[in-house]
Formats: C-alpha cells, sequence, structure tokens
C-alpha cells in the first residue's frame, strides 16, 4: 500500500501520561473523517485510574455466547470450566451474537475509552466488568521504522511494541483475559507450563487477583522470568527439558492438587487477550489493515488470535475484506510450523532437539498447530526460518536505527523481512507491521552475543 504513515504524539490531558498514536496518511489528513479520528484519538486518555478497565459512564456488555470447537464444531457452555473439545480434544474458541454486537457495539464508541484492551469489552469473554483484572494492558504504539525501514528498503514500515505491556510482554493480554476469565468462573487455582514470559504474566495477574498460580518452566528460561514469577508469589518448579515436558508436569500437577491448567489453546481465553492487538491494529491504522504482518510464532495463540479478531471484525462491519498476509517466523532450530507449511500439511510434526536464543519461539510441538496453518494459507502469507545470528544482529540493529530494545522475538520478525524481500514475497513498497513481542530488558543475557 503506498500510505505514508505519520506518528504523533500527544499528551492525555486528564493524567498527564504520553500517549503514542498512529495517525493515517498525508492524504488522509485532507479528508474530515479522518482528522475527527485524530482528534478524538489525541483525546483520549491513556487509562484513567489504571484499575478501571472499561469506560466511564458508559455500561458495556459483552455479546459472549458460547463456547465452539475450531475442528468439529460442536458447542459448549462458556459459563462453566472448559479446556479443549470434549468430543475431539481440538482447541475451543469463544463466540458472540455477532448480530446484535453488529447492531450494539459502535467503533465510534472507543476513542473516548481507556487505553488499554478492555475497550473491546463487548467482544471479550467477561460478562461482569467486576471481574476484569487489569494492569493495563493493551492499546501499545505503533511506530513507523523511520530508519529501519529506509535501510531495509522498504517505504511503509512499522513495529507494534508489545514490549511496553505490563510483565514487558504481549503474554499479559492473554493472561489477563484468562486470569479474569477464571476468576469469573469462581476458579481460584491456576497452573501453566511456560517458555517463560507467559508464567511472570500468569503469576502477575493471579496476584493482582488473589489466586493461587503454579508454573512450570524449562530451567534454561530466561532468569528474568524465573524472577518475575518469584517476586510475584509464583510456586515455580523448574524442568530439565522443553515447554512440552513442562506442559506434561503441569497437567499432572492439575489432576493431583484440583488446579485448573491454562496451557495456551488449551483453554478458550487466553487467545481472546491476544487477538485484541488485532483490534487495535486495526483501530490505530484507522480501520484499515497493513498489507503483511510478520509475527514469531511459539505455540501460535497471538498469530490465531488476530487472525480472529479481523474475522470478527469484518463481520461487525469495522473493516472490509482485506486482511493481511500473515508471515509466521521460527529459529531454524525449531520450526516446526515452517517445515508443516512447507509440506502443506493439515498439523505440525514435533520438533526433535529444539533449540533457539529466543526462548518464546523455542516451541516444539502446539495444539493450535492447525489454526495457524489455516491463517497462513488462507491470508496467502507464509513462514520463514532465521537463524540465531540474524536474530542477534537484529536486535542489535533495531536497538541503533530505532531506538526499540526489542526481544529476540520480535527480532526474528526483522530478520524474516529481510529475507522475504529478498525471495519478493514481499514488495518494498508493502505496508509492513512487524510484532515485537517483548521487552529486550527481559533477556539481558543475550547482551554479550548482541555485542553490546
Ligand atoms: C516474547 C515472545 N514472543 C513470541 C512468543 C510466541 O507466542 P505465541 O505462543 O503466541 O506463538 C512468546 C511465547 O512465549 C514470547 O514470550
Ligand atoms: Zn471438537
Amino acid at each position: 500500500m503506498k500510505a505514508d504513515a505519520w506518528l504523533k504524539r500527544a499528551h492525555a490531558t486528564e493524567t498527564g501520561a504520553f500517549r503514542r498514536v498512529i495517525v493515517s496518511n498525508a492524504a488522509d489528513l485532507n479528508d474530515a473523517d479522518s482528522l475527527i479520528d485524530l482528534e478524538t484519538n489525541l483525546r483520549a486518555p491513556r487509562t484513567t485510574i489504571v484499575t478501571e478497565p472499561a469506560a466511564r459512564g458508559q455500561s458495556m456488555k459483552s455479546y459472549l455466547t458460547h463456547l465452539e470447537c475450531t475442528y468439529c464444531h460442536g458447542t459448549f457452555s462458556a459459563d462453566e470450566p472448559q479446556r479443549t473439545c470434549p468430543d475431539c480434544s481440538k482447541v475451543l474458541y469463544p463466540r458472540y451474537d455477532m448480530a446484535a454486537a453488529k447492531a450494539g457495539f459502535d467503533r465510534d464508541a472507543l476513542p473516548s475509552r481507556p487505553a488499554n484492551m478492555w475497550r473491546y469489552f463487548e467482544m471479550m469473554p467477561v460478562r461482569d466488568e467486576a471481574n476484569v483484572i487489569t494492569l493495563g494492558e493493551g492499546y501499545t504504539p505503533i511506530f513507523k521504522a523511520e530508519r529501519l525501514g529506509p535501510e531495509m528498503g522498504c517505504s511503509a514500515l512499522y513495529i507494534k511494541d508489545e514490549g511496553l505491556n505490563p510483565t514487558g510482554s504481549f503474554k499479559a493480554r492473554g493472561l489477563s483475559a484468562a486470569v479474569s476469565k477464571a476468576k469469573e468462573l469462581g476458579i481460584t487455582k491456576l497452573t501453566m507450563p511456560s517458555a517463560g514470559n507467559a508464567a511472570g504474566a500468569m503469576t502477575a495477574y493471579a496476584a493482582k487477583g488473589d489466586m493461587e498460580a503454579y508454573v512450570f518452566m524449562p530451567r534454561d528460561a530466561p532468569d528474568s522470568n524465573l524472577k518475575e514469577v518469584a517476586i510475584t508469589g509464583g510456586k515455580l518448579t523448574l524442568v530439565d527439558g522443553l515447554i512440552t515436558d513442562a506442559g506434561r508436569l503441569s497437567r499432572q500437577k492439575a489432576e493431583e492438587a484440583g488446579l485448573f491448567d491454562i496451557s495456551t489453546l488449551q483453554e478458550p481465553y487466553r487467545v481472546e487477550g491476544k487477538k485484541t492487538m488485532g483490534y487495535e491494529i486495526a483501530e490505530q491504522m484507522s480501520w484499515t489493515l497493513p498489507d503483511a504482518i510478520i509475527y514469531p510464532t511459539g505455540g501460535g495463540t497471538g498469530i490465531v488470535g488476530m487472525w480472529k479478531a479481523f474475522e470478527e471484525m469484518e463481520e461487525l462491519g469495522w473493516i472490509d475484506g482485506k486482511r493481511p498476509k500473515m508471515f509466521c517466523v521460527q529459529s531454524e532450530g525449531c520450526a516446526p510450523m515452517v517445515r508443516a507449511f512447507r509440506e502443506g500439511t493439515e498439523f505440525a510434526e514435533p520438533w526433535q532437539d529444539a533449540q533457539t536464543v529466543a526462548a518464546g519461539i523455542r516451541v516444539p510441538s502446539g495444539i493450535g498447530d492447525y489454526l495457524i496453518l489455516r491463517a497462513l494459507r488462507e491470508s496467502s502469507g507464509g513462514a520463514v526460518t532465521v537463524t540465531d545470528d540474524e536474530i542477534l544482529w537484529y536486535m542489535k540493529q533495531v536497538a541503533s536505527l530505532e531506538g526499540m530494545f526489542i526481544c529476540p522475538e520480535g527480532a526474528a520478525t526483522a530478520a524474516a523481512l529481510s529475507k522475504l524481500l529478498a525471495n519478493q514475497e514481499l514488495s518494498p513498497d508493502d505496508n509492513i507491521l512487524l510484532l515485537n513481542t517483548g521487552a529486550g530488558l527481559k533477556y539481558l543475557e543475550l547482551l554479550e552475543s548482541v555485542g553490546a
């Protein structure tokens, strides 16, 4: 797309907090609608009171109706605890009354709401606002890569910075949603395996919600993840192995001790938090979508969540049918999705001896494999691997050109972009969005490798 976007910063007058918004292209600024968008965006407070998830003076109602299996299409109640499909063991998705939502949820209501992911409450699975456990997650800025873009030959390159979330990664979104819904369903004890960042997010939200949290994490997960679990009072078990080994132990512990296991996509609600990235991208880009999104894929909840958001927004009439090409990036040392995409299979075989410096994408297999592969194929996107050296090089490159200390998983998207440009899967004129999923500050032990 030809659009050249500008980034604006504005003081949110009520809080004094800095808020960054992306505004539409130069041509759009000449039309009245875009000017109104810009003005209302600039007036929206970053958060009024951080603990207040929703909109002051407006009561919000979730249009949640039921859960639907993404594989056999069986339907189930969303008002009792559920994990995977009782019939086929695949992923359950929350579904909403879309006709009522289309009539009752106007996107023009959004600008006056607090800038966190609960602004999309009507399309979120929690029924009562009082059950929302929030630390202010979401509504992260999209920056134009003013120096990295030209350096890579791109005229319209953007980075959405999920490192600015509470707990320093986009995992905050999924866990705010899942822990809130668990609270609403009366669950008080949670367990989960994690590559690292999800664990820190889970224990933070559990602490705020006064719930008990157990986590199972590979022994060599980033040090920051171990420390954030400890300080938020999580009960941590370190595992000699990978996230898949941690998953087995977490499920075992759940059975023994009566805990609820919230492994990603093995309960229906983490994806609802992650899908808000998709809503935000559309809202921040004035209800258009980029030509391509590049996403570092582990269990895949982020990529399938954004795809779900695009489907929902189309049904709501908020966006047209033009969707981005979705690209999944994985490391050469752990690339089950890339291999399955290339082989044209519906599911992905587990990857043996998974290794990469990007801990969040060291995920040898996941229950959402068929959903990731569907999104890549339906969007005419693709899948690409990068090496650890390329990841580390792009960490430095993005930091030194853009001032953004991004995580290795985020750096993998820039490395992937250079390959997709070289093999002409993407063109220099495309409007391209990279997802930086976390803060580089959580990976200080990697600094030596990037030569900083
Ligand atoms: C920083 C970071 N990026 C990406 C991922 C992969 O996310 P997903 O499971 O949504 O594919 C993770 C997962 O732990 C992560 O921590
Ligand atoms: Zn099913």
